[in-house]
């Protein structure tokens, strides 16, 4: 199992959703956050304005998956999240140990 953390635009979110949805990946937990990149947040724009701090707002989307559907995961979530220009995003990606469905006790795979 893994864990993806995508960090990215917070238009994309939705999309991303659908499509992992079309790919039966249910489960994910979206964090508003602010962070920067390479360009350090200064020449990035957000809702068509310029931001002019060192922090973009971003959307961090936790997504917890079975080892086979890490690919087509990834994939969902580039495409989705892609526009070309700066600030599109960044993901990565963890080796996950331990998953527990609290209503059922049922882990791991099972659990996903
Ligand atoms: N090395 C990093 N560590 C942690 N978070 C990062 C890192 N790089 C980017 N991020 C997070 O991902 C968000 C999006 O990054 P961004 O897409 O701007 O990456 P980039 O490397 O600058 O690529 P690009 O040149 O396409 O903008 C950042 O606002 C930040 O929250
Ligand atoms: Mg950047």
């Amino acid at each position: 199992m893994h864990m993806i953390e995508a960090v990215v635009k917070p238009y994309a979110i939705d999309k991303i959703k659908a499509k992992l949805s079309e790919l039966g990946i249910f489960g994910c937990t979206a964090i508003e956050c602010k962070g920067f990149g390479k360009q350090k947040g200064h020449t990035e724009r957000y809702r068509g304005a310029r931001i002019d701090v060192g922090f973009v707002p971003k959307v961090l989307l936790k997504i917890a998956v079975k080892s086979e559907d890490m690919d087509k995961a990834i994939d969902a979530i580039t495409s989705s999240a892609r526009t070309g220009s700066v600030g599109d995003g960044k993901l990565f990606v963890y080796s996950l140990t331990k998953v527990v469905r609290v209503r059922t006790g049922e882990e791991d795979n099972d659990a996903l």
